[in-house]
């Protein structure tokens, strides 16, 4: 028999990359690959990218350029790139770049196979089509594997919202929710190889409607679905959008106990004039309304966010506004990132922030976000939480994992293993961790 090939996956960006280099990853262990963690001793090298912010076509064809070598040494060396600037550069890609072999969109991971099939007979090969079927599903069922507790499954792609500064509506096409009984039977059997959490994923997750045994579902029934499910023991889910947080959601979050108490929901930012030309549709009234109701629902909940500054025409009152909205919710965690030009969207017609300016507003968010999130993380101390956990840590006898508001916790002496979950007391808040003792 002859050696496995190896394939080498880069992985950019977000949490359903790293779900889909995964799925690419068992697409291509039907063919004999096996993956390496270096470029060097790669048969195949894919780069899963992201074109969310910041020159990424750019980044990606000077990654490219580095494989020169590499491909020049090993002619038989197969290179390709998936993703977001994949599905947006299309054609351009393989016109720019000779080195490359095979480009395919994010809804074409199924057909991996077959495309890798074409470029071993040197063909260029390019699929960025958006197709009616589930791409999942046609990923066969391929030996299982054993998992480490904690996965991703996507239940939800792409994006109707259309807000000004985005390139996911271009990049990931129309919103399309998978159909619960999929989704039902992948939970099973990531269950059945170990895992004990599952993050639901999608760019909209909370406007999931997939086709169920009597009609269309709402992300909550998925979640108590799911809930019924032996051996799963907690679910979370992202990226939500305020206006898609429907009631049975916020129910769920005080009634399902495997739902964890954590809800990363995007506001962007704090003034309306901004929201507006955002085309978010809400008001930062509005997503203070709904961050109360979840909170009556779920006291103890971990908010966390996403903000832009520097949009286009944002003034200093607005940014002020920004930081009013933050003053209010109290993150417990949360990502700020300054305005990126996206070609193609509307916000890059607008008038542009001075860029320093951005700078200095991105600061001062991020100074008070970072004082928020540690007053939060240092209110754990003293408290019991749960622990799922997930590796060893850096010292004999310590393991790591996460609590329920998804805040890491090492825990010394500990006696569990990966994959248990135990009640753990809140000793001490580090920097970026907290630390704790066994209960019992
Ligand atoms: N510039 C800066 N940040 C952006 N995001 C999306 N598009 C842009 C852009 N053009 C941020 C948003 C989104 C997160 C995933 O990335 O905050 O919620
Ligand atoms: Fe982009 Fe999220 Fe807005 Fe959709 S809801 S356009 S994914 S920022």
């Amino acid at each position: 028999m002859s050696a496995p090939k190896k394939l080498f996956i880069k992985t950019y960006g977000c949490q359903m990359n790293v779900y889909d280099s995964e799925r690419m990853a068992e697409a291509l262990g039907g063919e004999g690959y096996v993956e390496t963690k270096s470029p060097d001793d790669a048969d195949m090298i894919l780069l899963n990218t992201c074109h969310i912010r910041e020159k990424a076509a750019e980044k990606v064809y000077s990654e490219l350029g580095r494989f020169k070598g590499l491909k020049a040494e090993k002619p038989d060396l197969k290179i390709g790139v998936a993703g977001c600037v994949a599905q947006a550069e299309g054609q351009e890609i393989m016109r720019r770049q000779p080195l490359v072999d095979l480009v395919v969109g994010p809804q074409s991971y199924h057909r991996l196979p077959e495309m890798e099939a074409k470029a071993r007979e040197g063909e260029k090969v390019l699929d960025t089509d958006f197709p009616e079927e589930d791409k999942f599903e046609k990923l066969k069922n391929r030996p299982k594997a054993k998992r480490g507790p904690t996965a991703f499954l996507t239940v939800q792609e792409g994006c109707d919202k259309f807000c000004a500064f985005c390139v996911v509506p271009y990049t990931r096409g129309a919103e399309v929710s998978r159909p619960a009984d999929r989704i039902l039977r992948e939970a099973q059997d990531l269950v059945e190889r170990g895992v004990r959490e599952i993050t639901l994923l999608g760019q909209n997750v909370n406007a999931y409607h997939g086709a169920g045994p009597n009609g269309d579902m709402t992300l909550a029934q998925l979640i108590w679905e799911l809930d019924k499910v032996d051996g799963l023991e907690r679910i979370r889910f992202t990226t939500s959008h305020p206006n898609d947080m429907q009631d049975d959601l916020i129910e769920a979050h005080g009634t399902c106990a495997k739902l964890m108490p954590y809800l990363h929901l995007p506001v962007q930012a704090g003034s309306d004039k901004i929201l507006k030309r955002m085309n978010r549709a809400h008001t930062a009234e509005s997503y203070l309304r709904l961050i109360e109701r979840i909170r009556a629902a779920r006291p103890d909940i971990l908010i966390s966010g996403d903000f832009i500054v520097g949009f286009p025409e944002e003034t200093e009152a607005d940014f002020q506004a920004t930081l009013d909205l933050v003053e209010g919710v109290k993150y417990g965690t949360a990502y700020s990132f300054k305005y990126s030009t996206r070609p193609g969207t509307p916000a890059a017609e607008r008038p542009q922030v001075d860029p320093k300016e951005a700078d200095d507003r991105l600061q001062r968010l991020q100074a008070l976000l970072t004082k928020q999130q540690r007053e939060v993380q240092d209110s754990m101390v003293g408290r019991d939480v749960t622990v799922l956990f997930e590796k060893a840590g850096r010292f004999p006898g310590q393991m790591v994992g996460k609590s329920d508001y998804l805040h890491a916790v090492h825990v010394a002496d500990c006696d569990r293993a990966i994959g248990d979950l135990a009640r753990v007391r809140i000793l001490s808040s580090g920097a970026n961790s907290l630390a704790g003792a066994l209960i019992d």
